[in-house]
């Protein structure tokens, strides 16, 4: 019963969507409104020739997700020679990079995964919650008194690059080298080239460094406020410890999978809600009346409306396995496609509308199953810090071009804006 709003009748019953030019890229969810209907399980080739399966329902998505039968061990890809190399799965790179928690299952993924939840733990999450506030204001304060900003470049990217530096214990005299390489790594898209390759390389690096030093001189006893990368070390599970390479690999991939997920919640989430002025006033007032459970249900909302991750990562069939009717052959890559999931009729009531106070919304956002996001509590710290801040901050905020001239970022995994001009009433720093 995939009943449709009239607007998007004249969309599904139209011919099969190009998948992957660039107005997919601009707005992809009628094109996963018509897979959904027609071919919910649907091979494609990806721009970068690998064939892969997509999963666009809520109810398939959900199942392949928590599917142990779909492994994350890239080494499971039945891949064709003439792709070797080429596809950008991610383990075609550096082997280093490999034992990380997206790339791997159990019993290993159980391991590293209860060990870093000993250090990564809600409760540091909270208490890091003035650092992120503090954050977001000094962030404002530099473009608040200009009545103009790009979005992006001046907040949404800083924002979870020096949020992740702190939480992990980088020196704040190191954080720009960071910034620096997390810029690179979000330009060009994360492939596996040239000047990429390079702040990859150079982060890992750094980590590894920077672990061996804080192991060195590791009190016996933990102190209150202790950063994350001491408590990786000193995380224990039965007597076993990560290794220097286990923690290097797990801080990296903490400011991996916590960075542009970030920058796009925001960015994605400031878009949404300047389009939708009636939710964006409903939010303010909301907010100036002091209550916090329009921003929670907000957040969410704008997670499951338009959220950061538009596929999720990898995995590979061990075996056969049917979903949604369809037949997966050995070593087939299969790609959950969580921005259609989301957007289910079957699902959601209106899923196209974006509504703030929604409250039956168990969206797909952080996936679901095994893999679900460790980060989850400190994206929604940062995400709810950030919304609220620029709401209150510049109560008149406004988008300063059209909509149809933003650039959206054409990579496979992530949704998000290259630039978000903004304009406002200029205020003196630091008064709100
Ligand atoms: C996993 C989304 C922020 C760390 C995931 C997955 C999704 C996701 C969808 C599962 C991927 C899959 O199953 O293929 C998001 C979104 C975020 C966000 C939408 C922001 C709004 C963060 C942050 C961190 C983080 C801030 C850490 C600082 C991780 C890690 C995993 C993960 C380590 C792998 C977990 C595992 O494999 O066990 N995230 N994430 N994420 N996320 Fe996030």
């Amino acid at each position: 019963m995939h009943d449709q709003p009239p607007a998007q009748s004249a969309a599904l019953a139209g011919p099969p969507p190009e998948l992957f030019t660039w107005e997919f890229a601009t707005d992809p969810y009628p094109a996963y409104a018509w897979l959904r209907e027609h071919a919910p399980v649907h091979k494609t080739r990806l721009p970068s020739g690998v064939e892969a399966w997509l999963v666009t329902r809520y109810a398939d998505a959900k199942q392949a997700l928590a599917d142990q039968r779909l492994s994350k061990n890239p080494a499971h890809h039945d891949e064709p020679a003439h792709a070797k190399g080429k596809t950008g799965i991610p383990g075609e790179r550096k082997a280093e990079l490999m034992t990380h928690l997206l790339n791997i299952d159990p019993p290993d993924h159980t391991r590293l995964r209860r060990l870093v939840a000993k250090a990564f733990t809600p409760r540091r999450v909270a208490e890091f919650a003035p650092r992120v506030q503090e954050l977001a204001d000094q962030l404002i304060d530099q473009f608040a008194d200009r009545g103009s900003a790009d979005l992006i470049h001046e907040f949404a990217f800083p924002l979870p690059i020096y949020a992740i530096c702190d939480l992990l214990g980088v020196p704040r005299e190191d954080q720009d080298d960071f910034r620096d390489w997390a810029g690179m790594m979000i330009r060009h898209g994360g492939g596996p080239r040239g000047g990429v390759a390079r702040s990859v390389k150079k982060m890992r690096g750094y980590l590894a460094e920077l672990i061996h030093r804080k192991r060195a001189a590791l009190p016996e006893e933990a102190t209150p406020g202790e950063d994350l990368i001491s408590g990786l070390i000193r995380a224990s599970d039965h007597g076993e410890h990560l290794t220097e390479n286990e923690a290097a690999a797990m801080a990296f991939i903490l400011l991996f999978a916590g960075f542009e997920t970030t920058v796009n919640l925001v960015g994605n989430g400031v878009y949404a809600l300047l389009t939708h002025p009636e939710q964006r006033y409903r939010l303010q007032k909301s907010l100036a009346a002091g209550e916090t459970d329009l921003l929670e249900t907000g957040v969410e909302e704008l997670l499951r409306y338009d959220g950061p991750v538009e596929l999720a990562t990898w995995r590979f069939a061990t075996e056969a396995v049917t979903i949604g009717g369809q037949h997966i052959a050995v070593g087939d890559p299969v790609l959950v496609v969580l921005a259609a999931a989301d957007r289910d009729p079957e699902r959601f009531d209106d899923p196209d509308t974006l509504d703030l106070g929604r409250r039956d919304n168990q969206h797909l956002g952080y996936g679901h199953g095994i893999h679900y996001c460790l980060g989850a509590p400190l994206a929604r710290l940062e995400g709810r810090t950030a919304l609220a801040t620029l709401l209150t901050r510049l109560p008149d905020l406004r988008l300063a071009a059209d909509s149809a001239d933003l650039r959206w970022r054409g990579g496979l995994i992530m949704r998000g804006l290259r630039t978000l001009p903004v304009s406002f009433t200029p205020t003196s720093p630091g008064l709100s």
